[in-house]
């Protein structure tokens, strides 16, 4: 297999989303990415709000040069399913950030991601972080698609743990199961990947599931070290109360509206402490699965995480289960592998990387 490139042209697909923007500022904040566009789609919040919120926080991380496009607005079959109350009415928490400058780009999202694969075929790693609409989408336009892209590494999909949405599925995969069906189908057409590994490309799609994202737990202290690494005045008092709330795994310390120097920080406070309430009522921590920004880190060093070639598919008509990312751990199927799917993951190193590459990108942009 080739090495991957020293600067990894990505393709982001997002539904943003509280860790979404901070998969948005991770890759905007590594030297080793190159950030070729970003892509919207329905899922956390409408796609039109995902659209905005993408480019506003594009704009706070001064990358109002990156292309933003629209994709498709619900699922392929389905309608669509928010969650406001885990990522806030908006979809950034507390935040607020001001309405982006750049409009959207003209292009559809399905089309933008057919032609920059074209542009550079064998080059382009898609990370997908929201639901897989506007891929299924980009697949049924252009089926050569999986085999024009690097590679697709997906935030998605729960293997062997319980899932998030429902017992046993996770969110991005129970928004549109119909849309990771026809994408996982296309990627993992035997003679996709035998093209594939003949041209010494990653045989099978990186699926990033809750087994993995649910171990990159953010506690308040990570937040506060963020903080510190941008040289953002800090906030003793309340950083403290948050993290005696942590330790002691209570409830949510009370609400108050970040007073940090830096506007990356404040983002990040106010957008975080949604999300951390969140988890303090239906996770039992006060802290935040970041699921996003480790599928990005994970897109740009693959060895961040060890993973299993599996045979997956998944449940689009059952009773209790219609999501599901049915994993044939045993082999019961006899069926070629559709995915590798992460199974352990080196957490400690991603949080290093999270805390210097958003703290570095916040004391590039300084203070408000
Ligand atoms: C996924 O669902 C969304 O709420 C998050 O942004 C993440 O992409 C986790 O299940
Ligand atoms: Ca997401």
């Amino acid at each position: 297999m080739t090495d991957p490139p020293a600067v990894t042209p990505l393709l982001l697909d997002v539904d943003t989303g509280i860790d979404d923007s901070l998969a948005l500022l991770y890759a905007a904040g590594s030297p080793d990415a190159e950030i070729v566009a970003v892509t919207c789609v329905g899922g956390n919040v409408d796609a039109r709000q995902v659209a905005e919120n993408t480019r506003a926080v594009l704009e706070l991380a001064g990358r109002d040069d990156i292309e933003v496009a629209l994709g498709r607005e619900t699922p392929l079959v389905r309608p669509l399913v928010t969650t406001p109350e885990t990522h806030g009415p908006k979809g950034i928490g507390y935040a607020v950030l001001p309405p982006p400058r750049r409009p959207l780009s003209e292009r559809h999202a399905a089309d933008l991601i057919v032609a920059e694969a074209r542009r550079r075929p064998g080059q382009v790693t898609l990370v997908t972080l929201g639901p897989a609409t506007n891929l299924a989408v980009a697949v049924l336009r252009e089926p050569e698609l999986p085999l024009l892209l690097r590679r697709w590494v997906l935030m998605g999909g729960s293997y062997r743990s319980p899932g998030n949405t429902a017992p046993t599925t996770e969110w991005n995969v129970s928004v549109d199961p119909d849309a990771m069906k026809v994408a996982l189908t296309a990627f993992s057409a035997p003679d996709v990947v035998a093209r594939r590994e003949a041209a010494g490309l990653p045989a099978l799609p990186l699926a990033l599931g809750l087994d993995v994202t649910e171990r990159a737990k953010l506690l308040p202290e990570r937040v506060a070290a963020i903080a510190r690494r941008a040289g953002s005045r800090p906030d003793p008092a309340r950083r403290g109360a948050e993290a005696g709330a942590a330790r002691a795994g209570s409830a949510a310390p009370a609400s108050a509206p970040s007073a940090a120097t830096h506007p990356v920080i404040r983002f990040v406070e106010d957008a975080l402490r949604f999300y951390m309430e969140f988890h303090s009522r239906y996770d039992g921590f006060y802290g935040a699965f970041v699921h996003d920004p480790l599928a990005v880190a994970a897109a740009l060093d693959p060895a961040l995480v060890r993973s299993e070639e599996l045979a997956v598919d998944v449940e689009l008509g059952g009773t209790l289960t219609t999501g599901e990312t049915v994993t044939d751990w045993r082999r019961a199927w006899g069926r070629p592998p559709t995915l590798a799917v992460a199974v352990e993951v080196d957490v400690a190193t991603f949080f290093d990387r999270l805390v210097e590459r958003i703290g570095t990108l916040a004391a590039r942009i300084g203070p408000g």
